[in-house]
């Protein structure tokens, strides 16, 4: 119903303005530098890296998710709460990731469509998979950032951004690591109620 000239007079300044729409404040791969000491082609280059290994985390942190929700069989539970672990852990990497490309003064990928254009990990089905297939999907992405991670660790020390340097290597490398052995063990084929190759004693 139309408000009457009554109902909204003098409230003008609390209305919402919405529905605003106005160029970008800073396109996607320009850099609106902070005084933080570093030059600009060693943070631009930093923020290319780390764009990279965010996507890539994003892929991996919603591949967590996917299998927490659709993990089948008899390790279900342990799986399904093991998977939601990775999930939130891998969800603080990827908020320290992003922040840290803001702060170099670049734009951080944020948005799933950006995501997919940009992840080196592959797309899995929207169908449900077994367990065996579901790790060896996780350490496959696993081993791909990686493999990212150590890389730009190497270049981001030779150029003395140690900053970046340190949050992959202390915080998204370490976390990736450890997150690989508790998903790797799950794929050692050891008996599971009577031991394969018993030891008998000698009378
Ligand atoms: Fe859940």
């Amino acid at each position: 119903m139309a408000k009457t000239l009554t109902e909204s007079a003098g409230a003008e300044q609390a209305e919402p303005l919405v529905h605003q729409h106005a160029r970008e404040i800073q396109p996607f791969g320009r850099i609106a530098k902070l005084p933080i000491a570093l030059d600009e082609k060693t943070c631009l280059s930093s923020i290319e890296l780390l764009n990279q290994i965010l996507a890539d985390s994003m892929t991996l942190r919603d591949l967590y998710r996917k299998h927490h929700w659709q993990t089948a069989g008899h390790t279900f539970y342990q799986l399904h709460l093991l998977f939601d672990k990775h999930f939130n852990e891998q969800s603080d990497l990827v908020d320290a990731i992003a922040e840290r490309i803001q702060l170099l003064g670049g734009v951080s990928i944020a948005m799933a469509a950006d995501v997919a254009e940009t992840t080196m990990i592959p797309r899995p089905p929207r169908g449900r998979e077994e367990v065996p297939v579901q790790l060896s999907r996780l350490l496959e992405a696993h081993e791909t950032v990686l493999e990212e991670v150590r890389s730009a660790a190497r270049l981001t020390g030779e150029a003395g951004d140690y900053g970046t340097n340190d949050l992959l290597v202390s915080q998204v490398m370490r976390t990736n690591e450890l997150q690989v052995w508790f998903v790797a063990e799950h794929l050692v084929d050891v008996q599971v109620v009577r031991a394969e190759r018993p030891i008998v004693p000698v009378e």
